[in-house]
């Protein structure tokens, strides 16, 4: 059930949590399917319910820095200096897990991800439930992350006994994750936090995470996709007009060029990267329910913001 997020829904939500349920709530990236991370039986419920294969381990969510030692056994310079700088925020580190997080959360390994999301709604939760919630991006298995309650609704009403509605979420890209469990640090996922501005804290990251070894299967290569096939183009003129009334345009900003399509979907009338990320995932739902035979996606610059955008429509067109 879809509840606005109230202070009453969010205590029924908290309440929820601590009693071992599962609830679904809003955060700055995407909304995200939550339980109780030190109840190993509540989190195995989110997996059931996703259809989550048991080797992708799940983000801790805290309301505060301070509950690090809860999760984490220790905290290297360099990612406190990372916290510090961007929590609350759409960043992620991976660190040491501390015996009280089960290894269901962290898929057996020896690390746990963990996050202050920047979110009212998720950090009135965070409060209330007074423990740590696990939480990954409220979806099936490998559809595309949900950035409205609506969007959860559709697919997981039926197995999720709440849903706070907090509106649209602000980012519209799941988070930045970096490793510390090697000497250097190691960007798994560009996210809400451009690399470039961690980068100007902490230095060099290491890129490139091992595919064959996913420690982020949201680094496996078929993710975040659409049902309808989906192709990435550099300019709307690389469609042939003959190809053009069967396909579904994905346009990042507007473009003379593009017309004659079936359908388009404008992600940003100013350009700016940010609009095009809070729009992506809503818009290819919509493209994906619209019956087309194919969308194509227009590339976006790999900078900024643009690198967690590229690497989304990547993966939906793999
Ligand atoms: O923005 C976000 O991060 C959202 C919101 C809800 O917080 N959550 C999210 O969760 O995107 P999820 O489960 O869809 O993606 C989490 C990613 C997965 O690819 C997972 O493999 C990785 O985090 N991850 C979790 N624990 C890890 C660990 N110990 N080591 C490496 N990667 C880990
Ligand atoms: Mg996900």
């Amino acid at each position: 059930m879809i509840r606005p997020a109230s202070p009453d829904a969010v205590a029924t939500a908290a309440d929820l949590i601590r009693r071992g349920s599962v609830v679904a709530f809003p955060t700055e990236t995407v909304y995200g399917l939550g339980a109780d991370a030190t109840n190993a039986v509540a989190v195995a419920r989110i997996f059931a319910i996703k259809a989550r294969p048991a080797f992708d381990p799940l983000i801790v969510h805290l309301h505060a820095p301070a509950q690090l030692a809860l999760v984490a056994t220790s905290v290297p310079p360099a990612a406190a200096v990372l916290s510090e700088r961007f929590w609350p925020g759409p960043l992620t580190i991976v660190l040491p897990k501390a015996a009280g997080i089960p290894d269901v959360v962290s898929a057996g390994l020896p690390s746990v991800a963990v996050r202050v999301p920047d979110h009212a709604v998720a950090r009135a939760l965070l409060a209330a439930a007074g423990t740590p919630i696990a939480a990954p991006s409220a979806n099936p298995f490998g559809y595309v992350s949900p950035t409205t309650a609506a969007h959860v609704e559709a697919q997981l009403g039926t197995q999720v006994p709440l849903i706070l509605d907090g509106g649209a979420c602000r980012v519209g890209v799941e988070s930045t994750i970096v490793s510390f469990m090697t000497a250097e640090p190691a960007l798994l996922r560009p996210g809400g936090i451009a690399l470039e501005e961690i980068e100007r804290v902490i230095g060099p990251l290491r890129l490139g995470a091992d595919s064959a070894r996913p420690s982020a299967p949201g680094q496996l290569p078929h993710h975040y996709s659409p049902r309808t096939p989906l192709e990435i183009v550099a300019r709307p003129e690389d469609v042939p007009a003959s190809e053009r009334t069967d396909t579904a345009l994905l346009l990042p900003w507007p473009d003379p060029a593009a017309h004659g399509f079936a359908h388009v979907e404008l992600l940003s009338a100013d350009g700016a990267l940010t609009s095009v990320a809070a729009n992506l995932f809503a818009a290819l739902r919509r493209l994906d329910a619209g019956a087309h035979r194919r969308i194509v996606a227009v590339a976006v610059p790999e900078t900024g913001l643009g690198r967690a955008i590229m690497d989304r429509l990547r993966r939906a067109a793999a």
